[in-house]
Protein backbone atom coordinates (compact mmCIF):
# COMPACT_ATOMS: atom_id res chain seq x y z
CA UNK A 1 0.00 0.00 0.00
CA UNK A 2 2.51 2.40 1.53
CA UNK A 3 4.97 1.57 -1.68
CA UNK A 4 2.28 2.04 -4.02
CA UNK A 5 1.62 5.61 -3.04
CA UNK A 6 5.81 6.16 -2.76
CA UNK A 7 5.77 5.11 -6.41
CA UNK A 8 3.04 7.09 -7.57
CA UNK A 9 4.52 10.45 -5.96
CA UNK A 10 7.97 9.46 -7.42
CA UNK A 11 6.44 10.00 -11.06
CA UNK A 12 4.23 12.64 -9.70
CA UNK A 13 7.67 14.37 -8.52
CA UNK A 14 9.85 13.75 -12.03
CA UNK A 15 6.90 15.19 -14.17
CA UNK A 16 6.78 18.75 -12.61
CA UNK A 17 7.41 21.48 -14.30
CA UNK A 18 7.22 25.23 -13.08
CA UNK A 19 7.09 28.54 -14.67
CA UNK A 20 8.44 30.86 -12.31
CA UNK A 21 9.72 31.26 -9.04
CA UNK A 22 6.52 31.17 -6.97
CA UNK A 23 5.26 27.97 -8.69
CA UNK A 24 8.99 26.70 -7.37
CA UNK A 25 7.98 27.14 -3.69
CA UNK A 26 5.25 26.08 -3.90
CA UNK A 27 5.76 22.63 -5.20
CA UNK A 28 8.59 22.41 -2.39
CA UNK A 29 6.08 23.23 0.15
CA UNK A 30 3.60 20.65 -1.52
CA UNK A 31 5.89 17.54 -1.42
CA UNK A 32 9.05 18.73 1.09
CA UNK A 33 7.59 21.10 3.99
CA UNK A 34 6.89 19.90 7.28
CA UNK A 35 3.15 18.97 6.26
CA UNK A 36 4.14 18.17 2.79
CA UNK A 37 3.29 14.67 1.36
CA UNK A 38 6.53 13.03 2.09
CA UNK A 39 6.36 13.47 5.59
CA UNK A 40 3.13 12.59 5.24
CA UNK A 41 4.27 9.20 4.30
CA UNK A 42 5.60 8.76 8.05
CA UNK A 43 2.43 8.44 9.51
CA UNK A 44 2.10 5.37 7.65
CA UNK A 45 5.16 4.29 7.86
CA UNK A 46 4.24 3.36 11.43
CA UNK A 47 1.93 0.87 10.27
CA UNK A 48 4.55 -0.72 8.06
CA UNK A 49 5.39 -4.27 9.83
CA UNK A 50 9.16 -4.57 11.31
CA UNK A 51 10.62 -6.55 8.64
CA UNK A 52 9.43 -4.09 5.96
CA UNK A 53 10.65 -1.33 7.73
CA UNK A 54 13.94 -0.85 6.39
CA UNK A 55 13.03 -1.70 2.59
CA UNK A 56 10.17 0.56 2.99
CA UNK A 57 12.58 3.43 4.85
CA UNK A 58 14.75 3.47 1.92
CA UNK A 59 12.53 4.39 -0.55
CA UNK A 60 11.34 7.16 1.25
CA UNK A 61 14.37 8.60 1.58
CA UNK A 62 15.11 7.64 -2.38
CA UNK A 63 11.74 9.73 -2.70
CA UNK A 64 12.87 12.54 -0.81
CA UNK A 65 16.30 12.94 -2.42
CA UNK A 66 14.41 12.70 -5.88
CA UNK A 67 12.00 15.80 -4.85
CA UNK A 68 14.81 18.05 -3.44
CA UNK A 69 17.09 17.15 -6.60
CA UNK A 70 13.77 17.86 -8.87
CA UNK A 71 13.17 21.59 -6.98
CA UNK A 72 16.67 22.21 -7.05
CA UNK A 73 16.82 21.13 -10.70
CA UNK A 74 13.63 23.82 -11.46
CA UNK A 75 15.41 26.55 -9.82
CA UNK A 76 18.40 26.22 -11.64
CA UNK A 77 17.08 26.08 -14.54
CA UNK A 78 14.55 29.15 -14.01
CA UNK A 79 17.80 30.77 -12.91
CA UNK A 80 19.64 30.25 -15.56
CA UNK A 81 15.92 31.68 -17.93
CA UNK A 82 16.32 34.62 -15.85
CA UNK A 83 19.95 35.13 -16.30
CA UNK A 84 19.67 34.97 -19.73
CA UNK A 85 17.22 37.04 -20.03
CA UNK A 86 18.65 39.96 -18.20
CA UNK A 87 21.40 40.03 -20.57
CA UNK A 88 19.04 40.55 -23.11
CA UNK A 89 18.96 43.76 -25.35
CA UNK A 90 16.05 43.97 -27.25
CA UNK A 91 16.99 46.85 -28.40
CA UNK A 92 19.58 45.33 -30.83
CA UNK A 93 19.78 44.26 -34.00
CA UNK A 94 19.50 40.76 -34.37
CA UNK A 95 23.08 40.92 -36.19
CA UNK A 96 25.39 43.78 -37.14
CA UNK A 97 23.72 45.24 -40.41
CA UNK A 98 25.94 47.34 -42.62
CA UNK A 99 23.73 49.74 -44.50
CA UNK A 100 25.28 50.70 -47.77
CA UNK A 101 24.72 54.19 -48.76
CA UNK A 102 23.64 55.38 -52.52
CA UNK A 103 25.82 56.93 -55.00
CA UNK A 104 26.41 60.09 -54.71
CA UNK A 105 25.33 60.49 -58.65
CA UNK A 106 22.05 58.75 -58.06
CA UNK A 107 21.51 61.06 -54.97
CA UNK A 108 21.92 64.18 -57.40
CA UNK A 109 20.33 62.61 -60.40
CA UNK A 110 16.69 61.32 -58.35
CA UNK A 111 16.82 64.76 -57.13
CA UNK A 112 17.23 66.42 -60.40
CA UNK A 113 14.55 63.88 -62.01
CA UNK A 114 12.50 65.20 -59.06
CA UNK A 115 12.70 68.48 -60.21
CA UNK A 116 11.94 68.49 -63.96
CA UNK A 117 9.05 65.78 -62.53
CA UNK A 118 7.17 68.58 -60.70
CA UNK A 119 7.40 70.40 -63.75
CA UNK A 120 5.86 67.79 -66.05
CA UNK A 121 8.78 65.74 -67.12
CA UNK A 122 8.51 62.03 -67.64
CA UNK A 123 11.62 59.76 -67.80
CA UNK A 124 12.98 58.32 -71.37
CA UNK A 125 15.68 55.85 -71.96
CA UNK A 126 17.58 54.77 -73.91
CA UNK A 127 20.69 52.13 -75.53
CA UNK A 128 24.06 53.12 -73.78
CA UNK A 129 25.31 50.98 -76.98
CA UNK A 130 24.01 52.61 -79.65
CA UNK A 131 23.96 53.45 -83.60
CA UNK A 132 26.00 56.35 -85.64
CA UNK A 133 22.11 56.99 -86.43
CA UNK A 134 20.98 58.06 -83.31
CA UNK A 135 24.00 59.80 -81.80
CA UNK A 136 25.08 61.70 -84.90
CA UNK A 137 23.17 61.35 -87.94
CA UNK A 138 19.94 62.32 -86.68
CA UNK A 139 21.23 64.81 -84.51
CA UNK A 140 22.61 67.08 -87.76
CA UNK A 141 25.86 66.52 -87.15
CA UNK A 142 27.58 67.12 -90.44
CA UNK A 143 29.39 63.68 -92.14
CA UNK A 144 33.05 64.98 -91.45
CA UNK A 145 32.32 66.19 -87.52
CA UNK A 146 34.92 65.72 -85.24
CA UNK A 147 33.22 63.98 -83.20
CA UNK A 148 32.77 60.92 -84.76
CA UNK A 149 36.29 60.79 -85.07
CA UNK A 150 37.89 57.84 -82.97
CA UNK A 151 39.68 60.23 -80.69
CA UNK A 152 36.39 60.94 -78.71
CA UNK A 153 34.02 57.88 -79.40
CA UNK A 154 34.36 54.42 -78.51
CA UNK A 155 33.45 51.80 -81.75
CA UNK A 156 32.28 48.91 -80.51
CA UNK A 157 33.07 47.90 -84.55
CA UNK A 158 36.44 48.73 -85.04
CA UNK A 159 37.22 46.53 -87.86
CA UNK A 160 37.87 49.21 -91.10
CA UNK A 161 35.76 46.85 -93.99
CA UNK A 162 32.33 47.21 -91.68
CA UNK A 163 30.17 50.26 -91.89
CA UNK A 164 31.43 51.59 -88.29
CA UNK A 165 28.06 51.77 -86.66
CA UNK A 166 27.99 50.68 -83.70
CA UNK A 167 29.62 52.75 -81.02
CA UNK A 168 29.31 53.33 -76.68
CA UNK A 169 27.16 56.86 -76.99
CA UNK A 170 29.07 60.15 -76.63
CA UNK A 171 25.89 61.78 -75.04
CA UNK A 172 22.28 61.36 -73.86
CA UNK A 173 21.18 63.40 -76.68
CA UNK A 174 20.52 59.97 -78.98
CA UNK A 175 17.74 59.61 -76.74
CA UNK A 176 15.63 62.78 -77.96
CA UNK A 177 16.07 61.06 -81.27
CA UNK A 178 14.42 57.88 -79.84
CA UNK A 179 11.88 59.59 -78.72
CA UNK A 180 11.22 61.71 -81.21
CA UNK A 181 10.64 58.66 -83.57
CA UNK A 182 8.38 56.93 -81.58
CA UNK A 183 6.37 59.68 -80.59
CA UNK A 184 4.32 62.79 -81.33
CA UNK A 185 4.43 65.70 -79.96
CA UNK A 186 4.14 67.38 -77.07
CA UNK A 187 6.86 65.57 -75.93
CA UNK A 188 8.07 66.54 -72.21
CA UNK A 189 10.89 64.14 -71.31
CA UNK A 190 14.38 64.31 -69.13
CA UNK A 191 16.60 61.23 -70.21
CA UNK A 192 19.41 59.77 -67.29
CA UNK A 193 22.17 57.90 -68.22
CA UNK A 194 26.03 57.29 -68.67
CA UNK A 195 27.64 58.19 -71.32
CA UNK A 196 31.13 57.46 -73.33
CA UNK A 197 34.23 58.98 -74.59
CA UNK A 198 37.42 58.17 -75.53
CA UNK A 199 39.65 60.47 -73.08
CA UNK A 200 42.60 60.12 -70.73
CA UNK A 201 41.37 59.41 -66.99
CA UNK A 202 42.15 62.09 -64.68
CA UNK A 203 41.02 64.49 -61.66
CA UNK A 204 38.99 66.16 -64.60
CA UNK A 205 37.47 63.68 -67.26
CA UNK A 206 37.02 60.51 -67.16
CA UNK A 207 35.98 57.81 -70.19
CA UNK A 208 32.22 57.25 -68.59
CA UNK A 209 30.19 59.95 -66.95
CA UNK A 210 26.67 61.16 -66.51
CA UNK A 211 24.35 63.59 -68.43
CA UNK A 212 20.78 64.05 -67.83
CA UNK A 213 18.92 65.33 -71.27
CA UNK A 214 15.47 67.11 -71.22
CA UNK A 215 13.52 67.74 -74.51
CA UNK A 216 9.99 69.36 -74.81
CA UNK A 217 8.38 69.80 -77.87
CA UNK A 218 4.91 70.83 -78.83
CA UNK A 219 3.29 74.09 -80.57
CA UNK A 220 4.87 77.48 -80.04
CA UNK A 221 7.58 76.47 -77.77
CA UNK A 222 9.79 79.18 -77.24
CA UNK A 223 13.44 80.29 -75.96
CA UNK A 224 11.35 81.96 -73.35
CA UNK A 225 9.81 78.91 -72.00
CA UNK A 226 13.39 77.27 -71.91
CA UNK A 227 15.01 79.96 -70.04
CA UNK A 228 12.31 79.76 -67.08
CA UNK A 229 12.03 76.06 -66.40
CA UNK A 230 16.23 76.43 -66.75
CA UNK A 231 16.13 78.96 -64.31
CA UNK A 232 13.79 77.54 -61.68
CA UNK A 233 15.67 74.05 -62.09
CA UNK A 234 18.58 76.25 -61.04
CA UNK A 235 16.87 77.61 -58.15
CA UNK A 236 15.16 74.17 -56.82
CA UNK A 237 18.71 72.59 -57.02
CA UNK A 238 21.29 75.39 -55.74
CA UNK A 239 18.59 77.72 -53.76
CA UNK A 240 16.48 80.73 -54.04
CA UNK A 241 19.46 83.26 -54.71
CA UNK A 242 20.67 81.28 -57.78
CA UNK A 243 21.29 83.33 -60.58
CA UNK A 244 21.51 81.96 -64.21
CA UNK A 245 23.37 83.43 -67.32
CA UNK A 246 22.80 82.25 -70.91
CA UNK A 247 25.71 82.60 -72.98
CA UNK A 248 25.48 81.93 -77.05
CA UNK A 249 27.08 78.46 -78.02
CA UNK A 250 27.18 76.22 -80.58
CA UNK A 251 25.52 72.28 -81.19
CA UNK A 252 24.79 70.51 -84.32
CA UNK A 253 20.87 69.74 -83.03
CA UNK A 254 19.99 73.17 -81.99
CA UNK A 255 19.61 76.76 -83.28
CA UNK A 256 19.88 78.95 -81.62
CA UNK A 257 21.96 76.99 -78.76
CA UNK A 258 23.43 78.51 -75.13
CA UNK A 259 25.55 77.40 -72.79
CA UNK A 260 23.87 77.83 -69.29
CA UNK A 261 26.50 79.40 -66.12
CA UNK A 262 24.56 79.29 -62.27
CA UNK A 263 26.33 81.79 -60.56
CA UNK A 264 28.97 79.80 -58.06
CA UNK A 265 27.64 78.11 -55.12
CA UNK A 266 30.57 77.68 -53.21
CA UNK A 267 31.61 81.26 -53.35
CA UNK A 268 28.15 82.59 -53.50
CA UNK A 269 29.69 84.51 -56.87
CA UNK A 270 32.38 86.46 -55.26
CA UNK A 271 34.65 84.48 -56.77
CA UNK A 272 36.63 81.31 -55.89
CA UNK A 273 38.99 78.67 -57.16
CA UNK A 274 36.34 76.28 -58.54
CA UNK A 275 34.77 78.90 -60.79
CA UNK A 276 38.25 80.04 -61.46
CA UNK A 277 37.53 83.68 -60.01
CA UNK A 278 34.85 84.31 -62.70
CA UNK A 279 31.80 84.25 -59.99
CA UNK A 280 30.08 82.04 -62.76
CA UNK A 281 29.87 77.77 -63.31
CA UNK A 282 29.14 76.65 -66.66
CA UNK A 283 26.44 73.46 -65.85
CA UNK A 284 25.03 72.58 -69.17
CA UNK A 285 23.87 73.29 -73.10
CA UNK A 286 21.04 74.28 -74.51
CA UNK A 287 19.09 75.36 -77.33
CA UNK A 288 16.09 75.08 -79.64
CA UNK A 289 16.00 71.63 -81.27
CA UNK A 290 16.97 72.20 -85.02
CA UNK A 291 14.24 71.47 -87.82
CA UNK A 292 16.15 69.28 -89.42
CA UNK A 293 16.57 67.31 -86.51
CA UNK A 294 12.71 67.44 -86.50
CA UNK A 295 11.98 66.38 -89.70
CA UNK A 296 14.84 63.50 -89.46
CA UNK A 297 12.45 62.13 -86.45
CA UNK A 298 9.30 62.67 -88.46
CA UNK A 299 8.58 65.70 -86.82
CA UNK A 300 6.94 68.30 -88.67
CA UNK A 301 8.82 71.16 -87.98
CA UNK A 302 6.19 73.75 -89.62
CA UNK A 303 3.70 72.84 -86.66
CA UNK A 304 5.72 72.12 -83.69
CA UNK A 305 9.02 73.51 -81.98
CA UNK A 306 10.59 72.60 -78.97
CA UNK A 307 13.80 73.12 -76.76
CA UNK A 308 16.31 70.76 -75.84
CA UNK A 309 19.08 70.66 -72.83
CA UNK A 310 22.01 68.61 -72.01
CA UNK A 311 23.29 68.68 -68.30
CA UNK A 312 26.19 67.06 -66.41
CA UNK A 313 25.36 65.12 -63.49
CA UNK A 314 29.17 64.96 -61.80
CA UNK A 315 29.17 68.73 -62.55
CA UNK A 316 26.29 69.20 -60.53
CA UNK A 317 27.53 66.95 -58.17
CA UNK A 318 30.83 68.56 -57.53
CA UNK A 319 28.92 72.13 -57.09
CA UNK A 320 26.68 70.51 -54.55
CA UNK A 321 29.37 68.22 -52.77
CA UNK A 322 32.44 69.48 -53.72
CA UNK A 323 33.98 66.62 -54.98
CA UNK A 324 37.27 67.47 -56.52
CA UNK A 325 38.36 64.38 -58.15
CA UNK A 326 35.87 63.01 -61.04
CA UNK A 327 37.79 59.33 -60.45
CA UNK A 328 36.16 59.05 -56.88
CA UNK A 329 32.82 58.40 -58.20
CA UNK A 330 34.02 54.98 -59.63
CA UNK A 331 36.24 53.63 -57.17
CA UNK A 332 34.07 52.54 -54.78
CA UNK A 333 35.83 53.69 -51.67
CA UNK A 334 33.31 53.25 -48.69
CA UNK A 335 35.38 55.82 -47.04
CA UNK A 336 34.06 58.38 -49.76
CA UNK A 337 30.46 56.53 -49.84
CA UNK A 338 30.10 57.20 -46.41
CA UNK A 339 30.12 60.21 -46.55
CA UNK A 340 26.54 60.61 -48.13
CA UNK A 341 24.84 58.76 -45.24
CA UNK A 342 22.81 62.02 -44.57
CA UNK A 343 22.21 62.90 -48.18
CA UNK A 344 20.15 59.38 -48.87
N1 LIG B 1 24.92 66.71 -75.93
C1 LIG B 1 25.67 67.86 -75.47
C2 LIG B 1 27.01 67.40 -74.90
O1 LIG B 1 27.15 66.25 -74.61
C3 LIG B 1 24.93 68.63 -74.42
C4 LIG B 1 23.73 69.30 -74.97
C5 LIG B 1 23.82 70.55 -75.50
C6 LIG B 1 22.50 68.67 -74.99
C7 LIG B 1 22.73 71.22 -75.99
C8 LIG B 1 21.39 69.31 -75.52
C9 LIG B 1 21.52 70.60 -76.01
O2 LIG B 1 20.18 68.75 -75.53
O3 LIG B 1 20.42 71.22 -76.50
O4 LIG B 1 27.87 68.20 -74.72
Amino acid sequence: MILKKIEQLLQEINALTADNAGQIEELRIKYLSKKGAINALMADFRDVPAEQKKEVGMKINELKTAAFAKVNALKEQFEAGNNESNHLDLTRTPYPVRLGTRHPLTIVKNEIINIFGRMGFSLAEGPEVEDDLHVFTKLNFAADHPARDMQDTFFVETNENVVRNIILRTHTSSVQARVMEKTQPPIRVICPGRVYRNEAISARAHCFFHQIEGLYIDKNVSFTDLKQVLLTFAREMFGADTKIRLRPSYFPFTEPSAEMDISCNICGGKGCAFCKHTGWVEILGCGMVDPNVLESCGIDSSVYTGYAFGLGVERITNLKYQVSDLRMFSENDVRFLDEFKSAN
